[in-house]
């Protein structure tokens, strides 16, 4: 369709034209705000937008560009529907359109949309009353990639970022009775991007995660920590920031369960420093995950947490949990729906697949290559499951783009910014097997003190590539520096030799901190038998694992370790037919929930605690 401009329209068509385009720009915003973030969403009361919405696949974003690639003022974003001598064509009606679920990823969703990379539109009614001196934010889990979201045809908020939560005010946009919401998910993969284009996973698009309505006073907390001080024995400290939180005005956090209770009050910058000492406090441990009920109230609003309590440290090269060294009987879990397959983001996908990590023995996860759902964070305070946290900067981005590391600090305020309450999480990882180079190192060093700067409780990682002479590894990744504990990772057995080298394998460590083996392991399909030298094979697989644990053990000062990994995840770089068929098969079970030989090696190892020490 070739469009002309208007002039040349015929008078009646230029006046509903100019009228589209009137109502196009009164739909123009109050300035959609930049999303923020929100400390303990989850537990907030909250009107769900989760279930069928109208969805449009949009390959070429016509419905937010113009034939010249114009943003256009008249998009689908204003929801419209046809209407009889109509003299202009509405070539989209989200009523009639099919439907798609939400949360979920599009691509196990519809056959056709397995592979599909591009814009999606989604479309849903709600019915809304607002309610006076109350401010109302769109609170979206997750979108993968890049987002638009639009309320009543006026623009909320856009987001770049798969794996992170973010809150859109759209107070402006609703109103009373039958509202709609329009969002746009773009999933291209971007050299700019974070993750760039490549990645061993698959990349899952859409609304990934819940989607609901939060409503919070006119000034509400936005942002807490509260974590037991390293310094001082007994104390709980740090702050709660109240967003439109008049200076003097008070912030109240009380732990019925340790009769505890404090006021204080907030500062210019919106920030009330908390600091209350208590008594009989029961650590947070993998063996007493014990979580209490924490009220945090300031003027109108108010919410309840359950946060865990303990510390972490480092001691030379020794990780001390509660100030005893602990080692991390871990494995790498990727957020892949078990037996379903597609993005995991259920209570019900947490259980099972820390279930299995319970199962095995272990008392840590690493959470790869993205943050995860705040479902898996809180099973994990619940189960008692020390967790890696990890944002997308995987392999090689443009290190030397200043964007894309502006993006990065974004996302990494995300994660923090939502999740820094967990008792689970010990551990921020700041990258995974970045090319070393100078960019790259500058890069991480900005994003590890930015981390530092927004949580000073836990401890910095990163998973490193590690170089080989001979069969000498050496960890000397310049990286290792600006890191509290060094994460590497190896695939001696499967990309590198045979699994019996591992047995003369020495390793030359240039760091004077605690070590993680963050990754090893090799493909094995499910029921695939045969001798321990035939790859692909369960034998193949428990032959590394045997030779591994002997390995690790004499690493001084290994402690811990993930072995990549729990689960068999979907890959587009894994075509082998009959074998992989776009599945990475590295799993210590099948996605459909088979366990293979690996497991029980694994299993007897982290029971009779015959691999790591603490000290
Ligand atoms: C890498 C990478 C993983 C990948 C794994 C593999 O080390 O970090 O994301 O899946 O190796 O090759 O199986």
């Amino acid at each position: 369709m070739k469009f002309l401009s208007p002039l040349t329209l015929a008078p009646i068509a230029l006046g509903t034209f100019l009228a589209s385009l009137v109502a196009a720009f009164l739909a123009l915003p109050a300035l959609s705000a930049a999303p923020i973030v929100l400390t303990g969403a989850d537990r907030r009361p909250s009107i769900s937008l989760d279930g069928e919405w109208g969805s449009i696949v949009d390959p070429y974003f016509s419905g937010l560009f113009s034939f010249h690639h114009q943003e256009r003022a008249d998009g689908w974003f204003l929801n419209q529907k046809a209407k009889p001598g109509d003299s202009f064509p509405t070539e989209y009606d989200f009523s009639q359109a099919s439907k798609l679920k939400v949360p979920a990823d599009w691509n196990t969703q519809r056959e056709s949309l397995l592979y599909y990379e591009g814009p999606v539109w989604y479309e849903r009614d709600f019915t809304y009353q607002p309610q006076v001196h109350t401010r109302v934010f769109l609170h979206v889990g997750a979108a993968n990639y890049r987002s638009w979201f639009w309320v009543n045809g006026q623009k909320a908020c856009e987001h770049e970022g798969g794996y992170t939560s973010f809150n859109c005010e759209i107070t402006f946009a609703v109103h009373a009775g039958n509202n709609f919401v329009v969002a746009a998910v773009d999933n291209t993969r971007r050299e700019d991007g974070i993750p760039t284009l490549e990645t061993d996973w698959w990349n899952y698009g859409g609304l990934t995660r819940s989607v609901s309505l939060i409503e919070v006073p006119e000034a509400f907390i936005d942002q807490y920590d509260l974590h037991l001080s390293r310094d001082e024995k007994s104390v709980i400290e740090d702050w709660v920031h109240v967003e439109g939180g008049q200076p003097g005005a008070s912030v109240e956090i009380k732990i019925p369960q340790l009769g505890a209770k404090t006021t204080a009050m907030v500062s210019e910058n919106g920030r009330a420093v908390i600091h209350i000492s208590v008594n009989h406090l029961e650590r947070w441990s993998p063996e007493t995950p014990r979580l209490y009920k924490v009220r945090i109230s300031a003027g109108q609003d108010a919410l309840d947490d359950l946060i865990g309590f303990r510390t972490v440290e480092t001691r030379g090269t020794e990780i001390l949990l509660n100030g005893k060294p602990i080692f991390l009987r871990g494995i790498s879990i990727h957020a892949e729906a078990p037996y379903r397959t597609g993005r995991a983001n259920t209570d019900k996908d947490a259980e099972t697949l820390l279930g299995w990590a319970k199962e095995l023995g272990c008392n840590f996860v690493r959470l790869a290559h993205y943050p995860h759902d705040e479902s898996m964070l809180r099973a994990a305070d619940r189960m008692g499951l020390l967790v890696w946290s990890e944002n997308p900067v995987y392999w090689a981005l443009q290190f030397d783009n200043p964007k894309v590391l502006a993006k990065a600090e974004q996302q990494l305020d995300e994660e923090i910014g939502t999740s820094r309450n967990h008792a689970a999480i010990i551990l921020w990882s700041m990258a995974n097997e970045t090319p070393s180079t100078e960019a790259r190192t500058r890069f991480i060093e900005t994003l590890a003190s930015r981390a530092r700067s927004l949580d000073s409780s836990r401890l910095i990682t990163a998973a490193l590539l590690v170089r080989s002479e001979g069969d000498t590894k050496i960890v000397d990744d310049s990286l290792g520096q600006a890191l509290d504990v060094i994460g590497v990772n190896e695939y001696i057995g499967w990309y590198e030799k045979n699994p019996e080298v591992a047995d003369r394998t020495q390793w030359r460590i240039d760091y004077q901190k605690p070590l993680i083996v963050s990754e090893f392991g090799g493909d094995a399909k499910a029921g695939l038998h045969g001798g321990d030298k035939d790859r692909w094979t369960e034998e193949y697989q428990a032959n590394i694992y045997r030779h591994q644990l002997g390995m690790l053990n004499r690493i001084a000062p290994l402690r811990g370790m993930s072995p990549w990994i729990l689960m068999d995840f979907r890959s587009p770089r894994r075509p082998l037919a009959g074998i992989q068929d776009e599945f990475n098969r590295k799993g210590l079970i099948s996605d459909q929930g088979q366990k293979k030989q690996a497991f029980a090696i694994l299993q007897k190892a982290y029971k009779d605690k015959t691999v790591g020490r603490s000290e």
